[in-house]
């Protein structure tokens, strides 16, 4: 069994951050969104792993992820180009992934309780896909399946406008090499892309057979800020405490808090767990709960809360930041002695301000 990543795609829906690199390098509790799913991957004993690459910055990707190593496993990395749709992304990796079945994982979803359940025994089955399922409240954003009384799939719709169910597709799924038939088949859709909701909907119509699974524990596709911050969240939730810094005394730490090594939490602050500090950063300031500081960040004064900062941030300032992602390399201040006369921005396109 192979795998294959999709860490293409243009990533406008976070606008700014990926102005500066791919949305899947995005830091959910400090570590990739993409490096959960090549964990999930190792851990169902698939090592063999090709990675999907766009436009946007892929040497990002190379560089933090290598030949795999780290993880253990074997990165290929192929080469897609514009993103014209999951399919085309497939049909990219044909070479790669050979006559081998295969697990196609998009690099922006997380799963709570990864994938060992979902692909044994599809290799020796006579299914050629098998997809993941989840009910949601938004139907209208996802692929939709309809199954019948029996629970079979009936029929699968990308993002339709009248959903016939809540059943959405989760973005992962297992393939036989039939789908680079089926895939060859199939048109652009309204999108103007190649979907790969309508490749297994090609398999289904040649009475091929599509297994389905309703993922049990939380599923997150990571396209927007809201989905990124609840992702944090739900990883945050089962944090485990440990302190590699220093704190010092006269510091409140309360539930679960990580720091990483190197980091100053300087007397007067309160961390709030569940809190994920990274390595080498200076804190003396209120963390509350629910929130991930990246490396090398310097927080004093105020409050952050419910967010991620990505690291290399500097942050000063007496407000209280709640529910934000604040991008790499960022700064945040307050100016001394300031009165509450007025707000002074430079905010990039596509950007969204609460005050
Ligand atoms: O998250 C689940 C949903 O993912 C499914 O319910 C939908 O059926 C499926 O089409 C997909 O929908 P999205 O609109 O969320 O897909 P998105 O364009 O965000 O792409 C998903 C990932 O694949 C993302 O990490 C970027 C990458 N990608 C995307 C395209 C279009 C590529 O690598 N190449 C591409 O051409």
């Amino acid at each position: 069994m192979k795998g294959l990543i999709l860490s293409g795609g243009h990533g406008t829906r976070l606008r700014p951050l990926t102005h500066t690199g791919p949305k899947q390098l995005i830091p959910i509790a400090n570590k990739p969104v993409l490096f959960y799913a090549i964990e999930d991957l190792k851990n169902a004993d698939v090592t063999d792993i090709g990675l999907i690459l766009g436009t946007n910055m892929p040497e990002k990707v190379k560089e933090a992820v290598g030949d795999g190593s780290q993880f253990g496993v074997n990165i290929t990395y192929i080469n897609q180009g514009e993103p014209k749709g999951l399919a085309h992304a497939v049909a990219v990796a044909k070479d790669f992934v050979g006559e081998d079945p295969f697990i196609m994982y998009l690099g922006d979803n997380i799963l709570k309780s990864g994938i060992k359940e979902f692909v044994d025994g599809f290799e020796k089955s006579d299914y050629q896909a098998r997809i993941l399922l989840q009910y949601v409240e938004n139907p209208r954003q996802f692929g939709v399946a309809e199954l019948d009384s029996e629970g079979h799939v009936m029929n699968l719709v990308e993002k339709p406008e009248h959903p016939k169910s809540n059943l959405a597709l989760v973005g992962i799924y297992l393939f036989k090499p039939s789908i680079f038939d089926a895939i060859s088949k199939i048109k652009p859709s309204w999108r103007d892309e190649l979907e790969i909701t309508d490749a297994i909907q090609e398999l289904l119509n040649k009475d091929l057979k599509v297994d389905s699974h309703i993922v049990k524990g939380w599923w997150k596709d990571t396209g927007k800020p809201e989905d990124v911050l609840d992702a944090n969240h739900l990883i945050l939730d089962v944090l485990k405490s440990q302190n590699n810094g220093e704190v010092e005394d006269g510091t409140k730490i309360n539930g679960r808090v990580y720091i990483g090594e190197g980091t100053i939490v300087k007397k007067n602050s309160v961390i709030r767990g569940p809190v994920i500090i990274g390595e080498n950063c200076v804190i003396e300031a209120y963390i509350g709960p629910y929130t991930s500081i990246g490396d090398n960040s310097t927080i004093i004064g105020g409050e952050i809360e419910s967010s991620i900062v990505v690291g290399d941030a500097v942050i000063k300032c007496n407000e209280r930041i709640v529910d934000s992602l604040i991008g790499n390399h960022s700064r945040v201040e307050s100016k001394e002695n300031s009165l509450p006369k007025g707000l002074r921005f430079i905010v990039g396109e596509n950007s969204v301000v609460y005050l």
